[in-house]
């Protein structure tokens, strides 16, 4: 007795007890005195001592183990311990590979190869697959309107597992946004233009109404200079994004409505610092970089309200100014989380997201998963709870550990800052913002959501929340060990 090795064969069989005992009891108790790793007689003496007296050789469990407060540190320590299952894949030594694709983007916080291996049945490929255990990617930028394939339903019932759109509903959304491709923050330069709003439309035609609209505005006397082929009364042989600088507006009017599909013609628009008039994503807001930032014509009996407002910013320099206020104050959160999930490719976030089911079907299929004890009880009769995070964009995750008391969703909020604090974390955007939304090296880390691995980034940024207290607490006693993912602001 004593070494580790003959503590490692002791275990099985106690695991095999935990595991019952965790079903049965859902709690499980650790032993007082020196962890398991210590020597195991101790382990197990101090183990029997607290739920029996005397000794005896065989370890046993009970519910009603007492234990001090502060023991709360020891119980994590074993907890660990004892979750601490290895995944039997390597993704540094096996990468995840993708096929029917090359390689685009250069590195990823997982082991990843896209390519065309011959003699390897891939992970996943683009296209459908005849070989059921590779998973089956359908990538498009194309809106749904035009393009009915990349609906998500029925991509999922012609049989593709992973579907990367534009829609934040996707398992990997592909948006036309990042820092990297938009100055986002560039200057707000000097309205010099006669004109009052820039339209950069390449083709009248559409599945919406943009061109009425545009015949509405011209009717009700703002003045629109056209550079696109749609209407067009200027030479379009400009640089876009310098000519709309110098435009109160810019009217980003996609080529159909529907949720998140924005493209270049709306953040072309903030980054001229031109107000956009959207017709598009019904959900634009969403995309706003603070409220009062654009107008949205949802439909056409919005036309003369927005030109009213279009005449009255034009005519009042300081309301004007006020709309563009975050250019100079910076973005909304809730703007700044959108863009930043684009700070990570997307081929490398697909490579996470594969990676990540690939780990989950482990931890379903395999009783050492399955055997974690996820929790402990102290002797005040907490229970301290092993959780992981990460933060959105990388695939490690991080333990965290929540007793009883601090099960609240604001305990949970402190124990990641604490933990991502306690290991210096830079926030995998940063050097991808703008300098001047930079998180500066004395700043605090800000979670602006937690949620659990597997929503969707629509859930995550918009919809998903744990409600109250209580709630997270049934969640996490639900889901034992429970993966959590944060984005940082
Ligand atoms: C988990 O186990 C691995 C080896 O399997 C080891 O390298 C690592 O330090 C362990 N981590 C903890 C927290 O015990
Ligand atoms: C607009 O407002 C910002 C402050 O929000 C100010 O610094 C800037 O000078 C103003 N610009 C004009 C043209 O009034």
């Amino acid at each position: 007795m004593g070494s580790p090795t003959n503590q490692r064969r002791r275990w099985p069989g106690l695991l095999l007890l935990l595991a019952v005992f965790v079903f049965v009891a859902e709690i499980v108790t650790y032993p007082t005195e020196s962890g398991r790793f210590d020597t195991a007689k101790n382990a197990v003496q101090s183990w029997t001592k607290s739920i029996h007296s005397p000794s005896s050789a065989s370890p046993s469990l009970s519910t009603t183990l007492i234990f001090p407060d502060e023991e709360d540190c020891r119980c994590q320590k074993w907890l660990e311990a004892e979750d601490n299952v290895s995944y039997s894949r390597n993704f540094e030594k096996d990468p995840v590979l993708i096929a029917g694709a090359d390689q685009d983007w250069s590195s990823c916080t997982v082991g990843c190869k896209f390519g065309f291996p011959a003699n390897k049945i891939p992970d996943a490929t683009f296209g459908l697959a005849p070989n059921l255990a590779t998973e089956t990617i359908h990538r498009s930028m194309e809106s749904s309107q035009y393009y009915i394939e990349n609906n998500i339903d029925l991509a999922r019932r012609r049989g593709y597992r992973i579907i990367m759109t534009t829609s934040l509903s996707s398992d990997v959304p592909v948006g036309y946004f990042s820092w990297s491709e938009y100055d986002i923050m560039a200057p707000v330069q000097p309205k010099t233009a006669e004109g009052v709003a820039a339209a950069f439309i390449s083709n009248c035609g559409a599945h919406n109404f943009r061109l009425q609209a545009l015949e509405m505005l011209e009717k009700l006397k703002i003045k629109i200079d056209s550079y696109g082929s749609c209407h067009r009364n200027h030479d379009g042989n400009v640089i876009k994004v310098d000519t709309l600088k110098r435009y109160k507006f810019s009217l980003a009017f996609e080529n159909s409505n529907e949720e998140d599909y924005v493209t270049e013609k709306f953040f072309q628009s903030l980054v001229a610092g031109a107000i956009p008039v959207v017709i598009g994503a019904p959900n634009i807001q969403d995309f706003a970089p603070s409220s009062d930032s654009i107008l949205h014509i949802k439909n056409l009996d919005d036309v003369t309200s927005v030109a009213k407002t279009m005449k009255y910013l034009a005519a009042n320099p300081a309301s004007f100014n006020r709309t563009l206020r975050w250019k100079y104050e910076g973005p909304s959160d809730s703007f700044k989380a959108l863009v930043d999930m684009a700070a990570v490719h997307s081929s490398c976030r697909l490579c996470v997201h594969v990676a990540t089911k690939i780990h989950d079907k482990e931890e379903t299929s395999s009783a050492r998963f399955q055997k974690r004890p996820c929790k402990c009880k102290g002797k005040t009769g907490n229970n301290v709870y092993h959780l992981y995070v990460r933060e959105r964009g990388r695939f490690k995750m991080e333990s965290i550990f929540l007793s009883s008391r601090s099960l609240t969703v604001d305990g949970l909020k402190a124990a990641v800052v604490r933990k991502f604090e306690s290991l210096n974390h830079v926030p995998i955007w940063n050097r991808e913002r703008p300098e001047i939304l930079r998180k500066g090296a004395a700043e605090e880390l800000r979670v602006f959501r937690i949620y659990p691995v597997g929503l969707n980034q629509r859930q995550a940024l918009y919809t998903f929340s744990f409600g109250t207290d209580a709630q997270l607490s049934d969640y996490i006693n639900s889901h034992p060990c429970t993966k959590f993912e944060v984005i940082f602001v």
